[in-house]
């Protein structure tokens, strides 16, 4: 399996991911998508939307504001509970979570005495105005969960939604984490990619399972080796506060096991609240039956961070061909940042370079596409696959005769002879049915 370190060292050479404020020493846990990540990681939200919201009926989309009212995070047991225990080592003075530690005798760095575990609250608290007191405190949110219970009524009233149906949002969240790390798998800045579906009491648990699978199935259509996903259920003592049953759906990272997404039973416990604390009526009238009720949500919670990174790593691949060592990024034609790059044979070749400009304006009206003469056709071949290209198109000397050009598939290698009128819709159709 490939080393986080290549990983890190790939992105940064190649435009995916910087750290953070780097000029200035970087800022711990925190990061950049340059122009390939970016790319890349719009494609995995894309995917996201396109699955959840556009292709199913019971579900609509939203997107709400980070700063919220503060009482939505006292109703959410946010303020009270949202807290992980942390101790301190005496003698080297590094912190750690508690609950990550085998043992709260010593440090597990320098062996020294560790203090007491504190509760740490892991909101982020800022100020509204000018005025730098209690009254003016809001928070960043931590999950981007609440604005969509908070628009509950909203939604379901303007969109006429019956049982069951789903709201799904991204957005950027905030965690004070004591111990981020592992690249951009536990940072304190991250995007979320969350549903909160809306059912009847009694039918949650099957609607859970039904979730449960609809998500692990997402990541493998999108080219997750299956042997690489797995499920983990929940043991009762880590279930979050407002939690029946949670399943997560992890990834054998480099760093091991881990949680892509959570997929929880958060019963009524979110509406009720909200109900309770704003003294809006938040339940839901039931015209078949007549009666009046909290609706129970199924959370699937997916991290579009670490989503991507888990893209990434998948689609890494070293092979050796011909003695010389081949990096591939084997993205789903999807979610490849670049979906084509055209290449003249000849760089000092006016004929050619105008034609094969012409095609990358062509193939830019409908993809992700570029144009790239930094180099001879063989290393820019290597140059293409290091970054997941899917297909480098080369212009040559036959162009000139014959209006066709050589289209090179980056999973096989294999080259074939297009038209080029024909390049651009060709190469639209192959992307739109690999969706
Ligand atoms: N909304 C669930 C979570 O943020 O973990």
């Amino acid at each position: 399996m490939v080393d986080m370190e290549t990983i890190v060292s790939l992105c940064k050479r190649r435009g995916f991911i910087f750290q953070s404020s780097e000029i200035y020493g970087g800022l711990g846990s925190t990061w950049d998508y340059g122009p390939l990540g970016v790319e890349l990681k719009r494609n995995v939200k894309e995917a996201w939307w396109n699955t959840v919201v556009r292709q199913r009926g019971d579900m609509v989309g939203l997107d709400a504001a980070i700063l919220m009212h503060p009482r939505v995070w006292e109703a959410s047991g946010h303020v009270a509970g949202f807290a992980d225990p942390m101790v301190d080592c005496r003698k080297c003075k590094q912190r750690f979570r508690a609950d990550h530690l085998e043992s709260l005798e010593k440090c597990p760095e320098c062996g020294g005495d560790l203090t007491e575990a504190r509760m740490f609250n892991l909101m982020f608290k800022t100020f509204m105005g000018p005025v730098e007191d209690e009254a003016a405190i809001v928070y960043l949110r931590p999950e981007t969960a609440q604005g969509i219970f908070v628009n509950f009524e909203n939604v379901r009233e303007t969109m006429r939604k019956k049982l069951p149906f789903g709201i799904a949002q991204i957005g950027k969240a905030f965690r004070n984490e004591i111990t981020p790390g592992n690249f951009t798998f536990r940072t304190r800045e991250f995007e979320q990619m969350e549903i909160e579906f809306f059912v009847k009491p009694g039918e949650d648990e099957e609607w859970h399972q039904r979730w449960i699978q609809d998500r692990l199935e997402w990541y493998r259509q999108y080219g997750i080796q299956p042997e690489k996903l797995r499920l983990r259920e929940h043991a009762c003592d880590e279930l979050a506060h407002y939690a029946k049953a949670c399943t997560d759906i992890e990834y054998e990272f480099p760093f091991g096991w881990s949680e892509l997404e959570g997929i929880a039973n958060r019963t009524d416990f979110d509406l009720r609240q909200h109900a309770e604390y704003s003294g809006r009526d938040l339940t839901y009238f039931d015209d078949q039956t007549q009666e009046r009720y909290f609706p129970y949500v199924i959370e699937p919670s997916a991290g579009a961070d670490r989503a991507t990174l888990a893209f990434l790593i998948d689609a890494y691949h070293e092979e050796q061909v011909r003695n010389e060592k081949r990096v591939v990024l084997r993205f789903h034609k999807a979610l490849a940042p670049i979906k084509a790059a055209v290449m003249p044979l000849k760089r000092n070749e006016p004929r050619i370079v105008a034609i094969a400009k012409e095609l990358a304006d062509n193939l830019r009206k409908c993809m992700s596409a570029m144009y790239d003469d930094t180099g001879s056709i063989g290393r820019l071949y290597r140059r293409q696959d290091e970054i997941g290209t899917v297909w480098c198109l080369t212009v040559d000397f036959q162009s000139l005769e014959d209006q066709t050009v050589t289209v090179r598939d980056r999973d096989t290698m294999e080259q074939i002879r297009l038209p080029i009128a024909e390049v651009p819709a060709r190469l639209k159709e192959q992307l739109d049915n690999a969706c």
